[in-house]
């Protein structure tokens, strides 16, 4: 009641000099459910201080008890699972269910980053001198990798746990010092997180969490002189980051528009359960959610009354009662995924079900016959909504996936396997899944992004090397 959730630095809970605070909107009820410190640019710097002081001694830290520390925290969050849950069923609406295992996977996250580090940076190289022409063996290049100092990470509302940790964890094991910058909607749970981390007992000013108005500390954090490197996951912002950001290594996971094409001889039953389940799963909330399915004609109305079946059987309503479609984020979610529709409708797309909407719940909805010219084809509704376009040739699917913006991840169903590698050749994505919805996880697998997707490859291995760089020493032998 009226209590402002601290923020993390110098290895303390802290409460803002600013005497501000920032509202999480509970999606559902649509009203206050917590508040949390609107942090002033000092603070920022001070936190930028204590992290790069900080950072020096835990890169001298052992690998292995870098290692342990992070094992400590994954156990500790893995206990925690339950409370942090129910903030993600406050903050962000998400089903109680999957809020569970949102943190359940972060812990595993967290415990398989630990494992791969110790393997990946206990390794180096040693380079001589005589393969190049012209030398002698008298040079020899020790290589190995070095942590970059202090990393930021701004992880989005969708997964304010799991895509923090998947940058939190490789940044720490690197030997890098770490500032969270979590969503507002999902801060909650985000510092109920660090709260892991701080029980875990890692040493002061490494880990700090900053929260607070975009606007205030925003371009603050992103340009800030301390910073190293940034990772981000994200929309547009990440785009206005990365013209902004110095010249530091950049992680950026921005949008998609993750097409599923559907050839003539796929198994149509899988097909509808993919649709369903990537189109839908957290309400279309996801990155990876499958946002437009392109299918040939003549198996067209077999997978749309297919994918129509599945979705009257979908659960809607509160986060709590663990319904499949519950209400999105925001209320500025709601409105624009409605204008969506609207365009759509006005343009004369074919409606599978009545649209009904109350407060920010969007029933979930198929539009069949969609064309080109009509928004929803190409944007990005990050809501229960799916448009169908019929293609008359797996070149034209293609051609589609291909003329979008984005180029996260997409997905083919067919059982000729010849097909399916030359589609995946020719999709301009990051990943091509062959015959199931995308998805980033398992969280070790590379996940990335071409065009307005992002920059950078993610993934366990990826993100531990990215946030480190070579360095090499050189012995000269007489
Ligand atoms: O929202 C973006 C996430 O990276 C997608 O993750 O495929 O596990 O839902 P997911």
């Amino acid at each position: 009641d009226g209590e402002v959730y601290k923020y993390y630095a110098d290895g303390e809970w802290k409460k803002s000099a600013s005497g501000k605070s920032v509202s999480i909107i509970n999606p559902t009820t649509r009203t206050p459910q917590y508040k949390v410190q609107a942090c002033t640019q000092e603070e920022v710097n001070k936190v930028m201080d204590a992290a790069k002081a900080a950072q020096k001694l835990w890169a001298r830290t052992p690998l292995w008890k870098r290692a342990e520390f992070l094992h400590k925290a994954a156990a500790i969050l893995k206990e925690h699972k339950n409370p942090i849950a129910e903030c993600l069923v406050k903050e962000i609406a998400k089903p109680a269910k999957d809020a569970v295992t949102e943190v359940v996977r972060s812990g595993d996250l967290v415990s398989y980053t630990a494992e791969d580090g110790v393997r990946i940076l206990g390794e180096g190289k040693l380079l001589v001198s005589d393969s190049f022409p012209g030398n002698e063996r008298s040079k020899y290049c020790l290589s190995s990798k070095v942590p970059l100092g202090v990393v930021l990470a701004i992880p989005p509302f969708n997964y304010p746990v799991n895509l923090a940790v998947s940058k939190i964890a490789p940044a720490l094991i690197a030997g890098n010092a770490l500032v969270l910058k979590p969503p507002t909607q999902g801060a909650v749970a985000a510092l109920h997180m660090i709260h892991c981390f701080h029980l875990a007992g890692f040493p002061k000013g490494l880990i700090s969490c900053v929260t607070g108005k975009g606007s205030e500390i925003g371009d603050f954090l992103t340009m800030h002189p301390g910073v190293n490197c940034i990772s981000f996951t994200g929309g547009d912002t990440g785009i206005a980051i990365s013209k902004k950001a110095g010249m530091i290594p950049l992680q950026m996971e921005l949008g998609g528009k993750d097409a599923c094409i559907v050839l003539e001889d796929a198994d149509l039953d899988l097909v509808a359960a993919n649709i369903v389940k990537g189109g839908y799963s957290y309400s279309g909330q996801r990155c990876t959610a499958v946002k437009v399915v392109l299918i040939m004609e003549s198996v067209a109305d077999a997978v749309v009354e297919k994918v129509k079946a599945k979705m009257a059987k979908l659960s809607i309503g509160p986060p709590e009662e663990n319904c499949d479609i519950t209400p999105v984020v925001s209320e500025s979610s709601a409105n624009f995924i409605e204008g969506l529709v609207m365009d759509a409708k006005q343009k004369g797309a074919t409606f599978c079900q009545e649209y009904r909407r109350e407060g920010n719940l969007i029933w979930p909805l198929l539009l069949d016959h969609v064309r080109p010219d009509m928004r929803i084809a190409w944007e990005e509704p990050f809501g229960p909504v799916l448009p169908v376009i019929r293609i008359g040739s797996v070149e034209e699917g293609v051609h589609h996936c291909n003329a979008s913006n984005f180029g996260l991840q997409g997905c083919v169903f067919t059982r000729d396997i010849n097909k399916a590698m030359m589609i995946s050749d020719a999709m301009e994505t990051g990943t091509v899944q062959i015959n199931s919805a995308p998805a980033r996880g398992p969280d070790h697998f590379p996940f990335q992004g071409l065009k307005d997707s992002g920059i950078g490859s993610q993934g366990i291995t990826n993100s531990i090397n990215m946030m480190t760089k070579i360095k090499s020493t050189v012995i000269n032998l007489p």
